[in-house]
């Protein structure tokens, strides 16, 4: 199967790219810049080789650099950003460290036609510029096919060699017909066949998981959630019983989940095992009111309790439905920086007795709900909202008690429950309620109250990586705040949300 490389030089785009690409029918994968020139050559069937953006300067000494033969392959190079400086760079062309540089969306002027942007007339585009450093002199043998205000060389080819740069990112929606740009690169100029679709993606996470797993037993942790659904049916469907699905009851899961699980599960014949671990959890979690304390606790329980039925089960490896966004937000991608140490993956302890096993890792949540679909999962679990690993800990903000449990669980129920009633669940990314450590006055009945406010927090993303809160109409809001003030009785009052993230995050804590 034809394949495009996207060297990581850094950039918070560049898994970005090879999925875009994968959206064009082709297969794409990261790997990284210092990838050598023999590794490079023996990847079956290499069409084009793109390097990423990076926040580095070229001139940094301790800047990614990959090596000049790249450009001297015969396979089409395009560079982007970061990449685009260090095509320069190497064949002996001059960067400018910036003085200028370009953040957001910047006029281009085509000056030239070219196979790169084929599709585009002569004259005005939209682009998204985020860089400091400008090439400032073609190496020879290059032409300049674009430029901006601040950069005189925004775009350049070596249409012989089949060596492109642009200074801007094609791959995020702000650039005008950026699909376009990358989808010239990928068919017209590097000729590559669109071989890859979700059975491909499929077949592909299934081979790893034989050649990783082999005869070995295996366990998943199994939340309910897309992702290690997903995991775990791929992971079935390979090793078969020596799978053990382990779904922990921590007392913190959404309502009524343990039975939602057999159901589903029993349907699926996967090899379920039920742990209720709630007064374990509870009791570990008495008192502690740091977030990322309560995400250590229970990382190291959920380990504790995934070790025992390994040890019984005598299996070897850990499975789990670990995405992609969850490790670029956990800091765990080369160059990415750490926004907070959360999700299943940062709460792992550092000595494991079982191997962890991470088939999903490169994958975009729309891509595993669309395998997920393609492997039989039920629309209940591919339309259901994500639910964190800690789940409910990190919507109780404060300590956490049964009691606190409880309320938060009936009022994310029912602000799902109203939200289906209308048709607007599956049109957003969350919707839960979270409770805060304070009371305040209130009246009910003739009574004076003082009691817990519960926040309804409803968000809509495409990514994870950024969120903006749902424009919820008021009487849908109000519906749900009566309810949850008439059958709550802890609770008497209401708040919205009202914070995109960023700067805020969706989970409060
Ligand atoms: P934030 O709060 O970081 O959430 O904007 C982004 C997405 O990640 C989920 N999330 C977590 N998932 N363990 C997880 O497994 C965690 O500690 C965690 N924290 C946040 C969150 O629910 C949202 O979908």
């Amino acid at each position: 199967m034809d394949r495009i490389i996207v060297l990581d030089f850094g950039g918070q785009y560049c898994h970005l790219i090879s999925r875009r690409i994968r959206d064009l029918g082709v297969y794409s994968e990261v790997k990284p810049a210092s990838t050598t020139k023999q590794e490079l050559f023996k990847i079956p069937n290499l069409k084009g080789i793109i390097l990423s953006g990076g926040a580095a300067s070229v001139y940094d000494k301790t800047s990614p650099k990959c090596s000049k033969d790249i450009l001297k392959f015969k396979i089409p190079v395009l560079g982007i950003c970061y990449g685009h400086h260090l095509i320069a760079h190497l064949d002996k062309g001059e960067v400018l460290s910036g003085t200028a540089g370009e953040y957001g969306v910047t006029e281009l002027t085509i000056k030239k036609s070219s196979k790169l942007l084929k599709g585009f007339s002569k004259g005005k585009t939209l682009v998204w510029m985020n860089h400091k450093d400008v090439v400032k002199k073609l190496p020879t043998n290059y032409s300049v096919i674009a430029c901006t205000k601040n950069s005189p060389i925004a775009v350049f080819e070596d249409n012989q060699n089949k060596i492109y740069g642009v200074q801007f990112h094609p791959e995020v929606t702000h650039t005008t017909n950026g699909m376009k740009i990358l989808k010239n690169f990928v068919f017209d100029i590097c000729g590559a066949k669109r071989e890859w679709d979700t059975s491909q993606v499929i077949n592909s996470i299934k081979q790893e998981i034989k050649d990783v797993i082999g005869k070995r037993k295996a366990v998943i942790g199994l939340s309910g959630g897309v992702d290690s659904s997903t995991a775990a049916i791929l992971v079935k469907e390979v090793i078969g019983k020596n799978l053990i699905a382990v779904y922990v009851d921590t007392g913190l899961m959404r309502y009524q989940e343990t039975e939602f699980m057999r159901k589903v599960f029993t349907k699926h014949k996967l090899n379920l095992k039920i742990v209720d671990a709630s007064d374990r959890f509870f009791k570990a979690l008495k008192g502690v009111t740091e977030p990322e304390k309560k995400r250590k606790i229970i990382g190291k329980l959920f380990i504790d309790v995934f070790d025992q039925v390994a040890i019984q089960e005598k299996a070897k490896v850990l499975i789990q439905g670990t995405i992609y966004s969850d490790r670029i937000e956990s800091g765990i991608t080369q160059h990415s920086s750490i926004i907070k140490s959360h999700h299943n993956v940062g709460g792992l302890p550092e000595n494991m007795m079982l191997e962890v096993f991470e088939p999903l890792k490169n994958l975009y949540k729309d891509e595993v709900r669309k395998i997920a679909r393609k492997i039989g999962l039920s629309d209940e679990i591919t339309k259901r909202h994500v639910f964190p690993g800690p789940g409910l800990a990190i919507r109780i903000v404060g300590d956490i008690t049964p009691k606190k449990a409880e309320i938060t669980r009936k009022a994310s129920y029912i602000i799902e429950q109203e939200l289906k009633k209308v048709g607007l669940y599956e049109k957003v990314w969350m919707a839960f309620a979270v409770l805060l450590p304070i009371k305040s006055v209130g009246i009910q009945g003739d009574a004076r109250s003082y009691k817990f406010p519960i926040v309804i927090r409803i968000i809509e993303s495409k990514d994870a990586m950024t969120a903006n809160f749902a424009k919820i109409p008021y009487e849908i809001l109000e519906k749900i705040s009566t309810r949850i003030t008439n059958e709550i009785s802890e609770v008497n009052r209401v708040v919205y949300d009202i914070s995109n993230k960023p700067p805020a995050t969706m989970e409060w804590e």
